[in-house]
């Protein structure tokens, strides 16, 4: 596409409704988008990162009617507390528009306007059932049900019959054109499976959509008939224009429009999907390149949001952990197009062993023995070794895959990427042993390469996540004593060698808390009941009965002694040991979480406890015939309960 070599990236998030501060749902779209802008100014593109607030329609009339308020008081306490919001998030947005501001409501006036010169918007009388809620007329197709009303089929809440005089949009003229924009430019909804939705809605046929009401006061008047107000949807979606100029700056307009991508929740996707390139080509105003539809954040199974009660309060995770842990998980759990299921326990997992465990602890213990191996300066490193090589032509690839994994909005495969090489620099230090080395006087230009290639590789690894950790990655490129910041590199400009010798490395500072459940319980508890998942965990660590089982149930579990015969790594697993052990009669394969408190080669030989008849299962792809028994601390290091004399194996445990 040739808006692709062009050397700007225009990039937004939905304008978020005003009836209430946004929740971890909203702060995902817009990490999404933070990340994504980020990234593009590391590109070496001129970024233009648009986010803001959707104000008007009947949906915060009522919400300000039932707090006492006017819409605006509303708003305005509400856009207040967003901001904060994104501002604890590390959100570099360029511009956040409001929908009440006065060049935005001129900006939709005039483009109404043009649109009814052309013959595009005439007026009739609307009949339907309408959703305050979702602030949409009802499908045609949605059953009344026994007691006289429908239901909105996205919200479940009652809708209503509106019958007035309204504008309408010519929507059924745009039919065809819409499904040739999908044809000729399949990028233009993404990911590829909800294109295929669009288009067959669209091919079904399209309706005139009623673009004004009069039983709406708080909107943008119609130009010359103020009795009605211009449609909240209609308003909303043209802020993506008016927030980059559109009839204000004509200079930024020219030079961002059109957007290389709409971020939005998959719920809001017709809108931009079908309504939104219709509008614009009607206005003669080009299209936007990609609208990107992602999923949603789950609580117990069901969408997060306000008027199912079910929100999570992203503030709560701010106060104890910052952004980064809480940018990190939303980004590196799910795919973009995906949905997620949001517990505390999985975030906590994530937080503890790929932030806490991986990567904290290899910054820390290598700018640690940087101090106190060489006062903070590596000097007269050894040569570099095949095996010291490999470390930087890992990272070469590494960051070239992961710039394409950016670019085509795949961050979670490219926080993996990244992390599984963040697993092979931590092999290369326990398989170096930096720390028996420096014992050996003799061993200490060795020494100072294996510590040199160890900082390079964190250097680097922390440019490559800053897109995602900005705060972290400057914080590591601080203790690395690096004078610039990594938004100050351009990509091409990273080197592994940009790390060298001579470089004075200050001591490492606390990066990531490592924070246990029932910690971060003390601070929920707080709150008036804790959540369903939280409620499970405390059950789970014995605070209500324990769940008891029968010696004859105990029975039924085949446990035994094996030998370990052989252990090795799960390529792209940072957490898995793969290992093949006997149990007497046979020999099993299995896969066990094992990989962050052994190293393989430290396991071969030994014997250790297993159940044998586990029903197999498939993980990363290997079958896992048998499990073991390990003990699971605090800080979810997994301890194996080892013999303290020779046992055969097959050995019954019992
Ligand atoms: N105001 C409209 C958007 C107008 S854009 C021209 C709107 N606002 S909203 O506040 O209800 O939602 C904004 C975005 O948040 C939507 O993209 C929606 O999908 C997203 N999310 C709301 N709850 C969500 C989750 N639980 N999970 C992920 N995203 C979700 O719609």
């Amino acid at each position: 596409m040739e808006k692709n070599s062009k050397k700007t990236f225009y990039i937004t998030t939905p304008i978020y409704y005003v009836n209430d501060v946004p929740h971890i749902g909203h702060a995902y779209t817009t990490i999404i988008a933070d990340a994504l802008a980020r990234f593009q100014k590391l590109a070496g593109k001129a970024v233009f990162f648009l986010t803001g607030t959707d104000e008007h329609g009947q949906k915060i009339e009522k919400a300000a009617a039932e707090k006492g308020l006017t819409p605006k008081a509303l708003a305005d306490s509400v856009v207040g507390r967003a901001r904060d919001l994104w501002k604890a998030l590390d959100i570099s947005y360029d511009f956040f528009i409001r929908t009440t501001m006065d060049f935005h409501e001129k900006g939709v006036q005039k483009l109404f306007q043009a649109l009814v010169d052309r013959g595009d918007i005439y007026k009739g009388e609307y009949k339907g059932w309408y959703c305050v809620s979702d602030e949409n007329f009802l499908p045609d197709d949605v059953p009344l049900e026994a007691e006289g009303y429908k239901t909105c089929p996205d919200c479940g809440k009652k809708a209503s019959v509106v019958s007035e005089e309204t504008y309408f949009f010519r929507l059924s003229a745009y039919r065809d054109k819409l499904l040739d924009l999908y044809e000729e430019h399949p990028e233009f909804v993404r990911p590829q499976s909800r294109l295929n939705e669009v288009a067959s809605f669209v091919r079904a046929g399209l309706k005139d959509l009623s673009i004004t009401r009069t039983t709406v006061k708080w909107g943008v008047p119609v130009p010359g008939d103020p009795k009605h107000t211009i449609y909240v949807w209609f308003d909303a979606l043209h802020n993506y224009v008016t927030g980059v100029g559109y009839d204000w700056n004509p200079e930024l307009f020219q030079k961002f429009w059109p957007a290389d991508i709409h971020l939005v929740g998959k719920d809001i996707l017709r809108f931009h999907a079908v309504y939104w390139p219709a509008f614009l080509m009607a206005a003669g105003l080009p299209l936007p390149r990609t609208v990107y539809g992602h999923g949603w954040w789950l609580k117990d199974d069901t969408k997060m949001s306000k008027s199912k009660g079910n929100v999570l309060d992203p503030q709560a995770l701010l106060r104890v952990f910052g952004p980064d842990p809480l940018r990190y998980f939303l980004l590196r759990e799910i795919p973009i197009g995906q949905d997620g299921n949001f517990s505390h326990e999985g975030f906590l997992h994530r937080v503890n062993s790929d932030l806490a465990n991986d990567f904290g602890n290899l910054v820390q213990r290598t700018l640690t023995m940087i101090g106190n191996y060489f006062g903070g300066e590596i000097t007269d490193p050894e040569e570099e070794t095949a095996e010291d090589r490999k470390v930087r032509t890992d990272f070469e690839d590494l960051k070239r895959r992961v710039f394409g994994l950016y670019d085509a909005c795949a961050i979670s495969k490219a926080l993996e990427e990244i992390w599984a090489y963040i697993g092979i620099v931590n092999k290369y230090l326990a398989d170096n042993q930096p720390w028996i080395m420096a014992k050996d006087p003799a061993r200490r230009r060795r020494l100072a390469r294996v510590l040199l290639q160890a900082a390079a590789a964190i250097r680097g690894a922390s440019y490559l996540v800053f897109p995602v950790m900005p705060g972290s990655a400057e914080r590591i490129w601080g203790f690395l004593g690096e004078g610039k910041k990594p938004a100050d590199v351009p990509y091409d400009g990273l080197e592994f060698g940009g790390f060298g010798s001579g470089r004075k490395v200050g001591m490492p500072q606390a990066l990531f808390p490592r924070v246990a459940l029932k910690d971060f319980l003390g601070e929920e508890t707080a709150a008036p009941e804790a959540p369903p998942n939280v409620r499970q965990e405390q059950k789970k660590e014995g605070k209500e009965a324990m769940d008891i089982i029968t010696y004859d149930e105990f029975k039924r579990m085949d446990l035994r002694v094996a030998h370990i015969l052989e252990a090795e790594r799960i390529p792209g697993a940072t957490k898995l040991l793969k290992l093949v052990v006997d149990i007497g009669a046979e020999k099993r394969q299995m896969v066990a979480g094992i990989a962050e408190t052994y190293a393989p080669e430290d396991l071969v030989g030994k014997k250790l406890i297993v159940i044998a008849n586990l029903k197999p299962a498939v993980i990363r792809g290997v079958e896992s015939q048998a499990m073991l028994l390990a003990a699971i601390t605090a800080d979810n290091m997994a301890l194996i309960p080892f013999f303290d004399r020779d046992v055969p194996a097959g050995a019954v445990v019992k």
